[in-house]
């Protein structure tokens, strides 16, 4: 009898326990706090394909549900020469998805940059035709995604195509076809695999002339019967622009002319816009302690500034969830952020979620505990 009441004691200590974690905020990930309202989603790195940098791929595991191929599937590392295609790196990266239940995201099939010179010429080096650049698309397009049909859930199939004064950016790709590049790319990739997403993915998609076009484009697939299914706003941001309203008013728009909403790409810098320099850039000393302010940490300042506008826009997400599939941030740790290296060459900068340490940051439960306020 006596052992029975230990036993019941014990129990109800047991579940009283698990009870308390369940609905604790502290306990949760990015990934189970948000799972109701969109995917959670990082871009990966080759040392984190390969498994190398063991920190990085325990956050991965544990914080995301989404992942995309920061660099290795562009069509100048998979198709280097044409006919020769490299599908070692993307392989491990579609491998280490499905091994941890993650969707899979496919960047980017046709963009101007990173793709490989001899895409657009001849053995002379003359622009090819239209019909030879159609085929190249075609058979880059099919190869690729037939390659991983049925398992990269989503692709990034056109990516910078317009510019923020609205007009198509003149790239070989629009030189050499017009504006119809874009149609047939997304025509290719929906007879490669019909079950996959296929999306349009841009930055500074909030500017009103560049979303007018890229909603124009929108309208013209859809009269076209082909299959549209996301913008991807590309969300690398910065302290000063765009405003909360802006960025909102390009998401509600978007998702009026019929499609959903990815937030791709999300870094914010807590560094000093170029464009907004004092220092004269001959006095390289002063310059560079403008330009490169907080090589020793953020001041904590500046720090509660980055979160609190990290915050404002998480807030705006939660706000649109039923808009929004999925909100990718571009990498784990601050140490790994092409954000170093631009707008300025060797920067320390501060974008991420994770430190250089690859501890989390405090943020991160803010962000988790802000999902469970909106519950
Ligand atoms: O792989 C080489 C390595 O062998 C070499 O030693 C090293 C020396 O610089 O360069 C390595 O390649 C770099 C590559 O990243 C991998 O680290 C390239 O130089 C560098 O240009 C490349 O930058 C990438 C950039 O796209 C290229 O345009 C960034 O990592 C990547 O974050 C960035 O991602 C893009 C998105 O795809 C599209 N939207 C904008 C976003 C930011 O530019």
């Amino acid at each position: 009898m006596k052992k029975n009441i230990i036993h019941i004691l014990l129990a109800a200590g047991l579940a009283a326990v698990s009870a308390c974690t369940a609905l604790h905020p502290d306990s949760k990930t990015l990934k189970t706090a948000l799972k109701n309202d969109f995917y959670m989603g990082t871009a990966m790195n080759l040392p984190q394909i390969y498994g190398k940098d063991k920190k990085s791929v325990d956050i991965i595991k544990k914080q995301f549900n989404s992942i995309v191929a920061e660099n290795c599937m562009k069509s100048m590392y998979l198709q280097p020469r044409e006919g020769a295609f490299h599908f070692e790196d993307a392989d491990r990266f579609v491998d280490f998805g499905e091994q941890n239940n993650m969707f899979i995201i496919g960047h980017t099939l046709i963009w101007h940059s990173q793709a490989p010179r001899w895409f657009f010429t001849d053995n002379v080096g003359k622009d090819v035709s239209p019909e030879v650049l159609k085929q190249r698309m075609k058979n880059h397009i099919t190869t690729v995604m037939s390659r991983y049909k049925g398992r990269i859930k989503g692709w990034d199939v056109v990516n910078e195509a317009i510019l923020e004064d609205g007009t198509y950016r003149k790239s070989k790709f629009y030189e050499i076809l017009g504006e119809e590049f874009i149609p047939l790319a997304f025509q290719y990739a929906h007879e490669a695999d019909p079950s996959a997403e296929l999306y349009y993915n841009d930055y500074n998609e909030w500017y009103p002339a560049k979303k007018e076009t890229v909603i124009q484009l929108i309208k013209k697939l859809k009269s076209k019967g082909l299959r549209i299914d996301a913008v991807g706003m590309q969300a690398h941001l910065g302290m000063d622009g765009p405003l909360i309203k802006e960025y909102e008013t390009a998401i509600v728009d978007y998702a009026a002319a019929g499609v959903k909403v990815n937030i791709t790409e999300l870094d914010i810098s807590p560094l000093p816009n170029p464009g907004k320099m004092t220092a004269n850039i001959s006095d390289t000393i002063a310059y560079r302690e403008e330009i490169n302010p907080y090589t020793h940490g953020l001041p904590k300042n500046i720090e509660t500034e980055w979160e609190n506008r990290y915050l404002d826009f998480f807030r705006l997400f939660l706000k649109h969830h039923d808009k929004i599939e999925r909100v990718t941030v571009w990498g784990v740790a601050d140490t790994d952020s092409w954000k170093n290296n631009f707008p300025v060459h060797g920067r320390t900068d501060y974008p991420l979620l994770f430190d250089r340490n690859y501890q989390e940051k405090p943020l991160v439960k803010k962000i988790i505990r802000l999902a469970e306020e909106q519950k």
